[in-house]
């Protein structure tokens, strides 16, 4: 099976990526987090994210968010411009701002709107087109609306995260109703949501012999070892990952100081990634990393952990 690195907003941009695959891989293609149009115009840092000066990944794929045919022509275009062959369409994000202009899992309700978007892309015949999506955003059965018009197009995947929109990213997945997706999409499919170890992996491998590949987030965050060991079979010790982390932080906290001005924007760009780094370590510890408000104590906190 094939390995995707979910999109993440903060969290998996490019240093993020670079990094990752240079310590780590394990990864058959990154994904970026959405692109979108904001009162007209892209955002300065979706675009240093999707720089291709900026990108190391052997196989990146850009993604972008938007409900209307003017926003996708738009940022089309971006991707076209900056050499992107192979583009992913979010209809899976559940931020309420987003969702309520119809956009991410937002537009599912809406099949003539979705219908809308989608009929763009017949503009764009030599590109290749992806969709990420949920099962809905209010009710567990809205994909049976939009899933007829994907199998319609030709599209080289589809990732489905079974939740619905309105869950966020509390509450079960839906297996049930994955595996009735599972049965109807024509497309090679992509499972994703709450992977977390190698047998999560390879339990839904096992029950979904069809799947194309799953695609991993907070897990991968979690264990940035996940995708390599999923590939090589075997489990990275706790000591070689320790070390391996200790590397991949290195790298990427060098990177954000020399780009980023103060303790405060260092900090607070670093410090999330330990809300999900490596969670058995001990509590004391991981504490004493996020509690940390001077560069200094971080440090010494992070050297202090990773020993
Ligand atoms: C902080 C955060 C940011 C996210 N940003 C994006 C995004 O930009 N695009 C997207 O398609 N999904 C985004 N997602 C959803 C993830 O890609 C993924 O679908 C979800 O977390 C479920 O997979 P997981 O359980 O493996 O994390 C985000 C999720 C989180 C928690």
């Amino acid at each position: 099976m094939k390995l995707y690195a979910s999109p993440l907003q903060g969290f998996t941009e490019a240093p993020w990526r670079n990094i990752h695959q240079m310590i780590f891989g394990g990864v058959d293609a990154y994904y970026t987090p959405f692109v979108r149009v904001e009162k007209g115009e892209f955002r300065n840092k979706d675009l240093r994210d999707i720089a291709p000066e900026n990108n190391e990944v052997s196989h990146l794929i850009p993604q972008l968010i938007a409900s209307t045919p003017a926003e996708m022509e738009k940022l089309l275009g971006l991707f076209i411009e900056k050499g992107y062959q192979e583009i992913d369409i979010n209809m899976g994000c559940p931020f309420p701002l987003l969702t309520g202009r119809h956009k991410g899992s937002g537009i599912l309700p809406y099949p003539s709107e979705v219908r809308a978007l989608l009929d763009e892309l017949a503009h764009y015949p030599d590109q290749k087109f992806s969709v990420k999506m949920r099962l809905g955003w209010e009710y567990f059965d809205e994909w049976k609306a939009i899933l007829p018009m994907l199998n319609e197009l030709p599209l080289s995947r589809v990732t489905l995260h079974p939740r619905i929109g309105r869950q966020q990213y509390k509450g079960m997945v839906n297996m049930k109703e994955f595996a009735v997706f599972y049965e109807e999409c024509r497309h090679p499919l992509v499972y994703n949501g709450d992977l977390l170890t190698v047998d999560d992996i390879r339990r839904i491998e096992e029950g979904f012999p069809r799947l194309e590949g799953v695609m991993l987030g907070r897990g991968l965050l979690s264990n940035p070892a996940l995708a390599m060991d999923y590939k090589r079979g075997e489990i990275t010790p706790q000591a070689e990952l320790y070390g391996k982390v200790k590397e991949f932080h290195g790298q990427l906290y060098r990177h954000y100081e020399s780009y980023l001005q103060g303790e405060a924007q260092l900090l607070s760009k670093v410090k999330p990634y330990w809300e999900y780094l490596l969670p058995d370590m001990e509590k004391k510890q991981k504490k004493a990393i996020l509690k940390s408000t001077r560069v200094e104590k971080y440090l010494a906190a992070v050297r202090a952990a990773l020993l």
